[in-house]
């Protein structure tokens, strides 16, 4: 946290190579409306370590580096905080002079009433529970190219949303949007990291213009640990009561959620307020700023922390009134949402309990348990439910053409940020217009040859896509038929197209290749076409009915208690999320998901130096990501279960639904195995000693 009173950057700027540098000085009236009102996208006020100060371009990343050292800044120094409770004393030093809570209040939630609730109960427990930052350690660093041909500007951006990109750097340079184009081919991974614009592509825009060139500025591990964001820590103060029976009559929650220097989010109440049948449900959350880099969007935001503390109070419920936990969770099943007090589109949640349960061999589990156990290595299996938003929604557009030699082309918004969103629209393309796959082409993430398409992001890119590809092929293959029509001299309705044929359906034997038909297009007085234009849009969700994604996953853990050591050796994932179109690409997100969930269980955490607010571990040596010897057998288990209410593909999504629980069912095993809880994440080997030790002490 720190001021700069000087900066100079002439030894920098003679370094022979170097072709511009620049700092706040060259940009004054640059706004940053990322990070509130006034902030500027160079400042003069630092609020913490990775806050940007200066920026070179150079022939070679070398001279780049070089020139960046010859760069000479002095600093006033300011007093900072990285502890969220020290951040919510009054003495602390102010991250912002409104004080350390976002808003200055909590985000309040309350239905029925919480006291009468807790009064109603026959058993009540309560719990904290602190977890970690977690940060995206994409594969793929943060990166823009830039690039300038007169007054359009070309940038090849490492995104989720090439669209979102185009608009926000139209508007923040003050461009016509049509003169912006951003290309995602390909990218690996963002995870909610690479949602919106950022600083550095705007930095590459702006030295691409100042020197005539192509600009590549691409995030070193360091930089994008330190200020790319991260999954908020969370200390999240748990109460929840209910009947002998196991009826829950309350559920309370205070959260803490540190969000870093700059306003954003920290809420992880959702599963809470939303999974189970509960008349009396509070929730309290407080944004806390420190010192530190500011919170993203991680994988399920909220959820994935606010699941595992959830899930740990609820088995704490069932085991008091002696409940199997899965009954516990069937006895609070909810038919309907609770909070709106409307009905789901679709709810297979007690498909992926029975289903999931009968796969992973859950009645079973107590006789395993003892079979596998040793006297230093003990089992224990438990799960965790999911909830998640799902279904997403408008805008977003789709053009498919049909070429005069039968081939289709989709030209579809939004972007595959590699999760083979091409595969499954291509496919939804393909089956809507009757052709095989390999007769079409998909191309997306490029702002100038496709339409509109929404970020990808809150598992919402096959919901919100799919009705448009789907609705721009069925517009296609009308007028294809209309052709064929005239072709084949057989009315419209009665004609279908499948497997590249056009066929009667009153007689099937009568038919013509697409390829044939097409050809047609080339003779004017048959048809008007040269290429067949079919348009498609994302409608509106239905009204009066919750879209939501549904899960629950099992877990089967070894805890050594002699090392402390931890291993996940099986994964049952059972997952309800409308129709699943690829199995292989689906099972590919659960595989994902979980072991990203499991480097937030067990593993990762960010750790800043409290003497300097340094990040300490931006690398991948010391930040402990999961790796493939850390990855127990994962079984996907598909509840198929189309939704035809949500939208024309009856997709829900599935890119964050398999994150949500297994850090829940990993705790819950745990607790299985040793018999004592563990409330901090990561679950590390040396807490679980502690606790060992704590309770052989006790
Ligand atoms: Mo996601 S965390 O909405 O990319």
């Amino acid at each position: 946290h720190a001021r700069i009173v000087r900066i100079d950057t002439s030894r920098a700027e003679a370094l022979p190579g170097v072709k511009a540098v620049l700092t706040h000085k060259d940009l004054p009236d640059m706004p940053w409306p990322f990070q509130g009102p006034n902030a500027k996208l160079l400042d003069t006020t630092l609020r913490y370590v990775g806050d940007e100060v200066a920026v070179v371009a150079a022939v070679d990343e070398p001279t780049a580096e070089d020139a960046l050292r010859l760069i000479e800044v002095e600093y006033e120094e300011l007093p900072f905080v990285l502890d969220p409770e020290k951040a919510l004393e009054a003495d602390a030093p102010k991250v912002w002079p409104e004080g350390n809570v976002l808003r200055g209040k909590p985000n309040v939630y309350e239905r029925g009433n919480i006291e009468q609730g807790l009064a109603e109960a026959d058993v009540v427990v309560e719990q904290t529970f602190r977890s970690q930052h977690q940060v995206h350690a994409c594969a793929e660093t943060h990166a823009s190219v830039a690039q300038w041909r007169g007054n359009k500007l070309t940038v090849w951006d490492s995104t989720q949303g090439a669209h979102t990109v185009r608009e926000q750097l139209a508007q923040l340079l003050r461009l016509p949007i049509a003169t912006v184009r951003v290309i995602t081919q390909h990218m690996g991974g963002g995870f909610g990291s690479k949602l919106w614009l950022n600083k550095y592509t705007v930095l590459a825009a702006l030295l691409a213009k100042r020197t005539g060139r192509p600009v590549k500025i691409i995030l070193d591990r360091k930089e994008d640990a330190l200020a790319m964001g991260n999954r908020p820590a969370n200390i999240m103060q748990l109460k929840g009561g209910c009947k002998r029976d196991g009826t829950l009559t309350a559920l309370y929650m205070k959260s803490f959620g540190t969000i870093g220097v700059y306003p954003t989010g920290a809420d992880c109440g959702t599963p809470l307020r939303e999974i189970y049948r509960c008349p009396n449900v509070k929730t309290e959350e407080y944004d806390i700023h420190i010192n530190a880099d500011q919170a993203r969007p991680h994988r399920a935001p909220g959820h994935v922390q606010g699941t595992w503390a959830l899930e740990q109070l609820i088995d704490m419920l069932a085991e008091k009134v002696g409940l199997d936990p899965l009954e516990f969770r069937r006895k609070n099943y909810s038919e309907i949402d609770p909070r709106r007090n409307q009905p789901y589109s679709s709810k297979g949640l007690e498909r992926a309990y029975s289903e999931g349960a009968a796969k992973f061999g859950w009645e079973t589990r107590a006789e395993r348990k003892r079979q596998l156990s040793t006297a230093t290595k003990k089992r224990g299996y438990g799960m965790a439910t999911q909830i998640w938003g799902g279904g997403g929604g408008p805008p977003g557009y789709c053009i498919v053409r049909i070429n005069s030699d039968g081939t289709a082309d989709v030209l579809c918004g939004a972007q595959d940020i590699g999760t083979a969103t091409r595969t499954t629209f291509l496919q939804i393309a393909a089956e809507e217009l009757g052709m095989k796959p390999e007769q079409v082409s998909i191309a997306m993430g490029d702002t100038e040859a496709c339409p509109y398409g929404p970020a990808s992001g809150g598992s919402r890119t096959t919901p919100s896509m799919g009705p448009a590809v789907r609705m721009a092929a069925a517009d296609a293959k009308r007028q294809l038929l209309d052709l064929a029509s005239r072709v084949m001299k057989i009315p419209a309705e009665r004609l279908a197209a499948k497997d590249g044929k056009i066929f009667d359906t009153q007689e099937p034997s009568v038919s013509k290749t697409i390829a044939e038909v097409a050809r047609q297009m080339r003779t004017a007085w048959i048809s008007p076409h040269a290429q067949i234009i079919g348009k498609g849009f994302r409608g509106p969700n239905p009204d009066g009915v919750s879209l939501n994604t549904w899960g629950a996953q099992f877990a089967e853990v070894e805890v050594d208690v002699e090392t402390g050591e931890v291993r996940v050796l099986r994964i049952v994932a059972a997952h309800e999320s409308g129709r699943i179109i690829n199995p292989l690409t689906a099972t590919n997100q659960v595989e994902g998901g979980v072991v990203q969930a499991i480097g937030f269980a067990l593993h990762e955490r960010r750790v800043l130096d409290p003497t300097t607010g340094q990040m300490l571990n931006a690398n991948l040596r010391d930040y402990k990501l999961p790796t493939a010897l850390d990855v127990p057998e994962i079984e996907p288990v598909f509840v198929a279960l189309p939704d035809p209410v949500a939208n024309s593909v009856g997709a829900k999504g599935l890119g964050e639904p398999p994150m949500i629980p297994t850090a829940g069912a990993i705790a819950n095993a745990v607790y299985d195995a040793i018999g004592v809880r563990l409330t901090e994440t990561p679950m590390t080997p040396e807490k679980i000693l502690k606790v060992l030790e704590e309770k052989a002490n006790a």
